[in-house]
């Protein structure tokens, strides 16, 4: 089964952008981390990142028919986009919302996200880690 991965603006720059609060490892390191556990999980990963609100749109109505579940990281658009629930609402199969950083330790404008609304599940703040959560999870909720 394939399993969409979304990353939003700036996440090209993980590694490089604010360390202290995004961590070391590159979206390439998260990329191959993936790619290596679906492997195990039975399961097959698209990766994918874009700076642009309308690209991640594309990208999520592209996974309508196609894919099985969607992982995303929507970055800043997280709490301003409107777009991007409403392209998830329309997606069918499960939707897991990940974050880096703990959301809601930080400034009050990250308190909330519009795409939680649709979120099956949220991680925030297990770092790079919170991907491969959220790909173990995701094997849970589209197996049988
Ligand atoms: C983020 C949190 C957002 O508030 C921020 O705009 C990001 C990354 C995270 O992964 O912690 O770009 O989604």
């Amino acid at each position: 089964k394939l399993i969409v991965i979304l990353n939003g603006p700036n996440l090209n720059l993980l590694g490089q952008r604010e360390p202290e609060t995004y961590g070391y490892a590159t979206l390439a390191d998260i990329e191959a981390d993936c790619a290596a556990l679906s492997g195990e999980l039975g399961l097959v990963t698209r990766f994918e990142q874009s700076n642009h609100e309308g690209a991640l749109v594309d990208m999520i109505q592209a996974a309508r028919g196609d894919a099985a579940g969607v992982i995303i990281n929507p970055a800043a658009y997280t709490h301003t986009s409107v777009a991007i629930l409403d392209a998830l609402s329309a997606f069918d199969g499960p939707v897991i919302e990940v974050h880096l950083s703990n959301i809601h330790k930080r400034e009050a404008f990250r308190h909330h996200s519009y795409v939680s609304a649709r979120a099956d599940a949220v991680i925030a703040g297990c770092g790079a880690g919170g991907y491969a959560l959220a790909l173990r999870h995701m094997a849970g909720l589209v197996s049988g």
